[in-house]
């Protein structure tokens, strides 16, 4: 499995009555999911991220707006947008990951394998590049 990719979701429903998608532990989201947490009402200026993680695996989904991520694991370094519903963007572990552009309706969604530890943040990019081993 790539380190990061791209999830389309199966949506259930048509225009006439709306659509829904359901996420499912090691189905759609392919690890058991301990954590949601969410992030809106981001200035347009502000980047966030700046970190990759030793363990934890996560999905983002842009469940409104748009914002742009930018990924490196080391080989491949890109950035994506994020603007629809039906796509979630699966980050492993090893992957220095910012997120910028935010729209003002931005509202992104991860769901995450772990509970909250600040212990699994690679916060400095130096280290980061120390722990990918590509320096
Ligand atoms: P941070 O990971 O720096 O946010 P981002 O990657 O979006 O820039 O987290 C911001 C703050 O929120 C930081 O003090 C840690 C805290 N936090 C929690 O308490 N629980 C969580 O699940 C997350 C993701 C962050």
């Amino acid at each position: 499995m790539e380190k990061y990719n791209l999830i389309k979701f199966e949506s259930i429903g048509s225009e006439y009555v709306g659509s829904l998608i359901a996420l499912e532990s090691n189905k759609a989201i392919p690890f058991d999911i301990k954590r949601v947490y969410y992030i809106y009402d981001v200035p347009h200026r502000v980047r966030r991220g700046f970190h990759a993680h030793k363990t934890l695996e996560q999905v983002l989904v842009c469940l409104n707006g748009s914002v742009k991520i930018r990924c490196f694991d080391g080989v491949r370094d890109t950035t994506i947008v994020l603007n629809r519903n039906d796509v979630g963007l699966y980050i492993g572990p090893g992957v220095w990951h910012e997120m910028f552009d935010f729209d003002e309706k931005t509202v992104l969604i991860s769901i995450a394998s772990e509970y909250y530890n600040e212990d699994d943040y690679i916060r400095d990019y130096e280290e980061f590049l120390k722990y990918i081993d590509i320096i």
